[in-house]
């Protein structure tokens, strides 16, 4: 596993520039800090509209604007910090416990997001005052 701090971070993916198109991709462990258990995508989202907002008790997550650009507001019980994701060749990698808002999605944005385990919803804290409840123990 590569040596990555477990912190709220935008990491550079491998980037091949070519005329016939540009290739950017991730290894589990090697340029995101997790083994991958699922993948998914939100697309089609209509202007002015809100994904997320909920924290996980132990999922890690790295998220990626692969088309189009949004913002990822994430609270970690102190302060809240916003990121814009415009480029299909970084993402936000968000360790467990941060309360996480995707908005301001622009038209045809598509975000894929790679989680480090399946779905369950036990792992979501959707109650944003629950959150701060629990992270603040
Ligand atoms: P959810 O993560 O709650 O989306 P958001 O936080 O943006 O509102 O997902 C919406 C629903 O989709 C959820 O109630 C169940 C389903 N779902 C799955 O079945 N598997 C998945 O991997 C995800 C992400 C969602």
């Amino acid at each position: 596993m590569a040596d990555f701090e477990q912190k709220v971070q935008i990491i550079q993916l491998p980037k091949f520039l070519d005329e016939r198109g540009n290739l950017s991709f991730l290894e589990s462990g090697k340029h995101i800090p997790f083994k991958i258990g699922r993948c998914y995508w939100i697309y089609d989202v209509p202007g002015g509209c809100l994904r997320g907002s909920h924290a996980f008790k132990t999922q890690q997550e790295f998220i990626v604007a692969l088309s189009g650009s949004f913002d990822v507001v994430i609270h970690d019980g102190v302060e809240e910090r916003r990121y814009s994701l415009s480029r299909s060749y970084y993402g936000l990698y968000l360790p467990p416990m941060h309360y996480r808002t995707l908005d301001n999605f622009s038209t045809n944005s598509l975000a894929l997001v790679v989680s480090s385990a399946g779905f369950t919803e036990e792992d979501y804290i959707r109650d944003f005052d629950e959150f701060i409840r629990e992270v603040r123990k």
